[in-house]
C-alpha cells in the first residue's frame, strides 16, 4: 500500500536517566533508572502517524551497528515503510542522551551519528514516495540543506508540507517559510524563531503572527498544558490541553504532530485533526520513553 505520509528525518537510540533533578554544570549526580528506547524526532513521528492510523514511509539514515538496526527494526514492527531508511557503512546511529527529573523535564544532547549524512540526494532517489503521499513531514535533526530540498520539493508537488523546528538555535532560512503549510514549534522554538520571548498566550500569538507575515501558512505553536495555539492570516484560535498527571513528555510534541497528521490523512478537519493529536500527546506523556510512550489510535477516546 503507498504511504499517506512521508518523514523525511532522524532516528535516535535514546540512553535515557532519571534522576531528581538535572544536574548543573560541574555536577556528578546519582541517578534512579536507566533505559535504552528507540527514538529521534522523525522516527517518533512516524511512528505516531502508523499507531494513529496512517499509511507512513521513512526517509532516514542509522548507522552500521546493532542500535541502526534496533533503529529500523522498530519502525518495521509498526508496519512503517523502510525502503528508504538507509546504512551509513563505518559511522554510528544518531544516539540521544536524556535525563528526565522529578518533574517530567528533561534536556537532551544529540550526537547526528548517520542522521548528520543524510543527504538531499538520498531522498530525491525517493521521490516516488514524495509524488503518492499527501502529507510530508520534516524536523531539524537532519541536514539543512535536505529540509529544504525536501520543503521545496513538497511545494512543488502541491503536497501538505509540515515542519516541526526542532531542534530550532535561531530564524529559519526566509526562501523555506513560503513552502511550508504548517510550521509546529514548541513555546521555545517559536521564540528562538522569531526573537518574540514567549510566556503566554499573547505572546505566542505575536509570534506566530510573526511568522505568517514572514510567509508561512499557518503556524500551530504547542504550549504543553496550556494546549496549542494556531494561527493563519485570518486569525488565530486556542485548542485547550487534556488535563494529565505528567511522567516524561519526551516525544510529546512528535506524537503531537504524527497524530495531527494521521488525523489529517483520514479526512479530519484541521481543527479535528488538532484536537486529536493533542488527545495523542495527553496520553504519550503519562507514560516514560520516547517510541514506548506513543499511543495506538484503540487507546483513544
Ligand atoms: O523529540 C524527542 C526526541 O528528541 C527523542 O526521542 C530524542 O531522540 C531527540 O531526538
Amino acid at each position: 500500500m503507498k504511504a499517506k505520509v512521508v518523514v523525511v528525518g532522524s532516528l535516535n537510540m535514546d540512553l535515557v536517566a532519571r534522576a531528581e533533578r538535572l544536574p548543573r554544570p560541574g555536577e556528578t549526580l546519582a541517578g534512579e533508572t536507566f533505559f535504552t528506547v528507540p527514538g529521534g524526532k522523525g522516527a517518533n513521528q512516524a511512528v505516531a502517524v502508523a499507531r494513529l492510523g496512517g499509511t507512513v514511509a521513512m526517509v532516514g539514515n542509522v548507522g552500521d551497528d546493532a542500535y541502526g538496526q534496533q533503529l529500523r527494526q522498530a519502525l518495521e514492527v509498526e508496519g512503517i515503510d523502510c525502503q528508504a531508511v538507509k546504512v551509513c557503512e563505518g559511522v554510528s546511529s544518531g544516539v540521544a542522551l536524556i535525563t528526565v527529573d522529578a518533574a517530567s523535564q528533561n534536556c537532551i544532547v544529540i550526537i547526528p551519528g548517520g542522521n548528520g549524512l543524510l543527504t538531499p540526494q538520498a531522498v530525491q532517489q525517493f521521490d516516488g514516495l514524495l509524488q503518492a503521499a499527501e502529507v510530508i513531514i520534516c524536523q531539524l535533526e537532519v541536514p539543512a540543506d535536505t529540509v529544504a530540498w525536501t520543503l521545496a520539493r513538497g511545494r512543488e508537488l502541491g503536497k501538505t508540507v509540515i515542519l516541526n523546528p526542532a531542534p530550532a538555535t535561531g530564524p529559519l532560512p526566509t526562501q523555506w517559510l513560503a513552502h511550508i503549510d504548517y510550521l509546529a514549534p514548541n513555546e521555545s522554538e517559536a521564540q528562538a524563531l522569531t526573537g518574540v520571548p514567549v510566556s503566554d498566550l499573547d505572546s505566542a500569538r505575536r509570534a506566530g503572527e510573526r511568522l505568517v507575515q514572514l510567509g508561512v501558512r499557518k503556524v500551530i505553536i504547542t504550549l504543553g498544558a496550556h494546549g496549542a495555539l494556531l494561527v493563519c492570516a485570518q486569525g488565530s484560535r486556542h485548542f485547550p490541553a487534556p488535563k494529565v498527571k505528567a511522567l516524561d513528555t519526551t516525544a510529546a510534541g512528535d506524537t503531537f504532530i504524527g497524530g495531527f497528521a494521521a488525523a489529517l490523512v483520514r479526512g479530519l478537519t484541521e481543527d479535528a485533526a488538532i484536537a486529536f493529536g493533542q488527545r495523542a500527546a495527553a496520553l504519550s506523556v503519562t507514560r516514560a520513553g520516547a517510541q514506548p510512550s506513543i499511543p495506538y489510535l484503540k487507546e483513544l477516546p
